[in-house]
């Protein structure tokens, strides 16, 4: 059997929660408070986009990406944000027409770019071929990954149509499917490519 008693192990726990108690706690908080004033502010850049059609104008900090910027300070929230690390396709926005994922993207690269996002998709009160055809395959499931993948079909429309199944599968392929419903989505991509 152990030699340790629960009244000894109590009393050297007591012991040891009171010396840690003594040290940091008098010397952490200012230290801290004293390296916060002494921290170099964050760079800022005034930049100027297009998204969707619109001219916009703000000041960004370096270190932000062109997700953060759309969903936290445009409040476009339709690009969604998965990963936040560039592997599942969620935040898929075009960039001057092409596919990118906007969570590895910085602001302040899209500086005088076009940014086109699912917002942008309808006009006028008119759905895109590319949605309609995705509701009439019951593409979305959840719903989580569908604007991204409304938008890499559409950066792989604006390039090409009357696409063949293997190419709608590789246009499609950065962009994960946690519902795994991607036969219908590339089932829909197809359909849509066909009326264009
Ligand atoms: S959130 Fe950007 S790739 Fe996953
Ligand atoms: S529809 Fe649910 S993640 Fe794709």
């Amino acid at each position: 059997m152990s030699g340790i008693t629960r009244r000894s192990f109590l009393g050297r726990s007591g012991a040891g929660i009171a010396a840690a108690a003594t040290v940091p706690a008098l010397t952490v908080g200012p230290q801290r408070k004293a390296d916060a004033q002494q921290r170099e502010p964050v760079p800022q850049t005034r930049i100027t986009l297009t998204v969707n059609g619109e001219t916009r104008a703000l000041t960004v900090e370096d270190r932000w990406t062109l997700v953060e910027v759309l969903r936290d300070h445009l409040r476009l929230t339709g690009t969604r944000v998965g990963c936040d690390r560039g592997e599942c396709g969620a935040c898929t926005v075009l960039l001057d027409g092409r596919n990118i994922y906007a969570c590895s993207y910085l602001a302040v690269w899209a500086d005088g770019k076009d940014v086109e996002t699912v917002e942008g998709l309808a006009r006028n009160g008119a759905l895109d071929p590319l949605q309609e055809a995705f509701i009439e395959h019951d593409a979305p499931q959840c719903g989580f990954c569908t604007s991204g993948q409304l938008m890499s079909a559409k950066a792989l429309l604006n390039e090409r149509t009357n696409v063949t199944e293997a190419g709608v599968r590789e246009a499609l392929a950065g962009n994960i499917c946690r519902c795994s419903n991607f036969l219908n989505y590339q089932a829909a991509v197809l359909a849509a490519s066909r009326r264009a």
